[in-house]
C-alpha cells in the first residue's frame, strides 16, 4: 500500500517537523492506491475479461512505465527488528501465523519456493554507499494494547500516540531503535481506521520526534475479515459486484490473517527500501510515491495483473499459496526487481 502522507485535520495543530517533504505531505491528502485491489469504486465493468487484464497488468513485465529511482535517503541495511503491537482483541493462533511469516523472511532451510527466496528481491536494493538491504529480520519485542488505549477507530495521526504508549509504557516498554527497528501496528478486525476499505489495508510512514519523541518507521495493517474481507484480504474473500468469482481457500485457515500477510510483506518490503519516504520510489512527487511493492499489488504469480493472481501452487489440501515458511505456506504479492526491471517472486516459472 501507498504510504500515508498523513491528513491533516483541522483541529490539529501541525508538528513542527525538520524536512520540506513532510511538511508538504502534511498539506495533501492521502496517496493514492495505485495497484489493484478491488476497491469497490474500481468497479469499471462487469466484463470478467476487463477484471482479469485490467488493473497493475501494465506494470508486469514492462519497464516502460516505471521510473523508480533512488532519491538518496537510507534504506534499513542494518539487521532489522521487527516490535509489534497488538492492538485490541487477538488470537494466540492469528498471532502465531503472523510470527511465523516473520520470522520466516530469513529462515534458511526451507524449500523453495520460500519466503526468504521473496526477501532477496527486497536485497537487491541499496543506498548510496552501495549496501544491500539486510538478509536478517528477526522478530523483537511485541506490546499487547488488549483495551483498545485510543478506541476502536483510529487515524493517522492517533496511531502515532498508540506508538507512543507503547514505547514509552511503564512496564516493558518497547525498546527505542530509529536505526534497524521497524514498528509494526495490527489492528483487530474490530477496529477501524482512516481510509481502511475504501483507499487502504495497511500503509507506513515515521513517527514525528515531536508526538512520540523520536523518528521511527512504522507500519500499520488492520484484520479486514469483518470489514472488508474482499478488498483486503483477496483473493481469499471476493467483494459482491464480483458474482462468479470463487474465494480460493487460505493456506493457514483464518481468512483475515491470511489475507494480512501479503499486505504486511508489502509494508515491510517499502519500509526496508523507503523509511522516510526519501530512498527507492517512482513518480515526481514524494506525497504520491509508488513503491516497489506498489508496483506489483495484486501480482502473485507468473502472468498476474488486475484480478488475476497469476500462477499459484495449490496445497494438498486444497489451499492457495505461493511460497513456503517455517512450518507453514503463505501467498505473498511479489515486489519490483530492480535488476530484471518487473515484477518478480520466488514462485515465478521463468526463473
Ligand atoms: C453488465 O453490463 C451490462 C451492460 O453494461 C448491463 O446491461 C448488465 O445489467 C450488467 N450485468 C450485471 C450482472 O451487472
Ligand atoms: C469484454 O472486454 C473485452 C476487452 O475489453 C472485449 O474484447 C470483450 O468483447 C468484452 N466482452 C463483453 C461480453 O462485453
Ligand atoms: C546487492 O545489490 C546489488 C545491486 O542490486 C546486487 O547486484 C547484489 O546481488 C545484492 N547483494 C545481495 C546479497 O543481495
Ligand atoms: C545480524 O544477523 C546475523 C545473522 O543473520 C548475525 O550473525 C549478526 O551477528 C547480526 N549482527 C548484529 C550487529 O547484530
Amino acid at each position: 500500500m501507498p504510504n500515508s502522507c498523513p491528513r491533516r485535520s483541522p483541529a490539529t495543530p501541525v508538528p513542527v517537523l525538520a524536512g520540506l517533504t513532510v511538511i508538504i505531505c502534511l498539506f495533501s491528502s492521502v496517496s493514492p492506491v495505485i495497484g489493484w485491489r478491488p476497491w469497490p469504486n474500481q468497479q469499471p465493468t462487469n466484463n470478467t475479461t476487463d477484471l482479469l487484464f485490467g488493473g497493475s497488468k501494465k506494470y508486469e513485465g514492462s519497464s516502460e512505465f516505471v521510473h523508480l529511482r533512488y532519491h538518496m535517503g537510507p534504506v534499513l541495511t542494518a539487521n532489522i527488528t521487527v516490535h509489534t503491537i497488538w492492538y485490541g482483541t487477538w488470537q494466540k493462533s492469528q498471532k502465531r501465523i503472523i510470527r511465523g511469516f516473520l520470522n520466516s523472511i530469513s529462515a534458511v532451510d526451507v524449500k523453495a519456493p520460500s519466503v526468504a527466496g521473496w526477501w532477496k528481491t527486497v536485497q537487491l536494493y541499496t543506498d548510496q554507499t552501495g549496501a544491500n538491504i539486510s538478509r536478517t529480520v528477526v522478530l523483537g519485542e511485541e506490546k499487547n494494547d488488549r483495551f483498545y488505549s485510543h478506541g476502536k477507530s483510529l487515524t493517522r495521526l492517533s496511531i502515532q500516540s498508540v506508538i507512543k504508549s507503547a514505547v514509552t509504557a511503564r512496564t516493558k516498554p518497547l525498546p527505542v531503535n530509529p536505526k534497524s527497528g521497524l514498528y509494526l501496528l495490527l489492528t483487530s478486525d474490530d477496529v477501524y481506521m482512516q481510509d481502511f476499505c475504501g483507499q487502504v489495508c495497511g500503509f507506513h510512514y515515521f513517527t514525528f520526534p515531536s508526538i512520540v519523541g523520536y523518528t521511527l518507521p512504522y507500519a500499520w495493517v488492520g484484520n479486514s475479515a469483518k470489514l472488508c474481507p474482499g478488498i483486503c484480504a483477496y483473493p481469499f474473500a471476493v467483494p459482491v459486484y464480483m458474482p462468479g468469482f470463487k474465494p480460493m481457500k487460505s493456506p493457514n485457515s483464518d481468512v483475515g490473517v491470511d489475507g494480512m500477510i501479503s499486505v504486511i510483506a508489502h509494508e515491510i518490503a517499502e519500509l526496508a527500501t523507503n523509511p522516510l519516504v526519501n530512498a527507492w520510489y517512482a513518480g515526481q512527487d514524494p506525497c504520491f510515491p509508488t513503491e516497489i511493492a506498489d508496483l506489483c499489488e495484486g501480482i502473485y504469480g507468473t502472468g498476474g495483473g488486475g484480478s488475476y493472481t497469476g500462477q499459484l501452487l495449490d496445497g494438498h489440501d486444497g489451499a492457495t499459496y505461493n511460497m513456503n515458511g517455517v512450518g507453514r505456506r503463505f501467498l505473498v504479492q511479489w515486489v519490483w526487481n530492480p535488476v530484471l526491471n518487473y515484477c518478480s517472486g520466488p514462485n515465478a516459472l521463468d526463473q
